[in-house]
């Protein structure tokens, strides 16, 4: 594996070797077994946007590995004040062995990954979030023993999250049902593969989404960038697409809840719901951990 740049460019071997790998760097984590596999190795760390769990997961993630992390913010860089990426990329490949990046345009993570020469992951564009759903395929599997034959369905904004988690989701062989207000469905290109394997559905209908799930999931109505159409989405969003009691009823009685965090109670979640499943939900957070070092293996301990 050169990059992570978006899931879909991996097959669904690929994918399992990744959760394969975390599964047992999580195992030697728990024991502490040593493995440093990337040793006096560096790892830049470009923040376009805000995180909590992507930074911290990361760095330790590097360290844990016997590398480091470096935390460059774009306000600081000079891309921040308009240098090219095709010269960012040249430059920070003759001092970095990797580079994980967060933005918005999904463009600038695959410029970087074509002018550079050191693997570059996506931590976050507004088209995807690969190590997010890595992490959401591992915690699934975990928790239900398989992932395929499973169905997903994803209520709210058709962002980042639902692209990646269709994506993810069909590569593994799960079915994924997504409900979305019009006008905020997923990628176009997305559903029209989704389609085609007879395993997708996108609906308006949020109960007709979650009937038989085995796995709910849910993500804020307006994402990093989206600041300015907070208003304007929650009169689209509230009332309707939100993971509560009703949805719970409508999916599988042991049904998992998972949400990528931070989560707004109240709005795409009640408060009720994600107490009652936090277990998942932050086992799912601590697998970013465990799932970003096997994709920082796989991509950077040959190169
Ligand atoms: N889920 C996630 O990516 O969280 P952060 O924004 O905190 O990194
Ligand atoms: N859709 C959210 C995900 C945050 C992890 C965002 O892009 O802000």
């Amino acid at each position: 594996m050169k990059h992570l740049l978006k899931l879909a460019d991996l097959s669904q071997e690929e994918i399992t070797g990744i959760l394969n790998l975390a599964d047992q760097l999580k195992y030697e984590k728990r024991n502490r077994i040593p493995h440093h596999r990337l040793e006096g190795k560096t790892l830049g760390m470009i923040f376009q946007k805000s995180s909590t769990r992507t930074r911290v997961s990361f760095e330790v993630g590097m360290y844990d590995l016997g590398g480091s992390a470096l935390f460059l913010s774009s306000r600081d860089l000079q891309i921040g004040r308009g240098e090219p990426v095709e010269d960012t990329a040249r430059v920070l490949s003759r001092y970095l062995d990797g580079i994980m990046i967060r933005t918005f345009a999904q463009q600038e993570v695959e410029d970087l990954a074509r002018y550079g020469s050191i693997p570059i992951i996506n931590g976050l564009t507004d088209y995807c979030h690969p190590c997010q759903v890595l992490a959401d395929l591992m915690t699934i599997r975990e928790h239900r023993g398989a992932i395929a034959g499973n169905k997903l369905c994803y209520i709210g904004d058709g962002n980042n999250m639902a692209n990646s988690l269709i994506v993810g989701g069909i590569t593994m062989g799960m079915t994924v049902a997504v409900a979305c207000p019009k006008g905020y469905t997923p990628d176009k290109e997305i559903m029209a593969w989704a389609e085609k394997t007879g395993r997708f559905l996108c609906t308006e209908d949020v109960l007709a989404a979650a009937d038989g799930a085995d796995v709910v999931y849910t993500d804020v109505w307006a994402s990093m960038g989206q600041e300015g159409e907070a208003q304007k989405r929650q009169a689209v969003f509230a009332g309707k697409y939100q993971v509560n009691a009703a949805v719970m009823d409508a999916a599988k009685p042991d049904a998992m809840v998972q949400h990528c965090l931070p989560a707004h109670r109240g709005e795409e979640i009640t408060a009720e719901v994600l107490e009652a499943h936090a277990a998942e939900i932050f086992d799912e957070a601590e697998n970013r951990l465990h799932a970003q070092k096997a994709v920082m293996v796989l991509c950077m301990e040959k190169n």
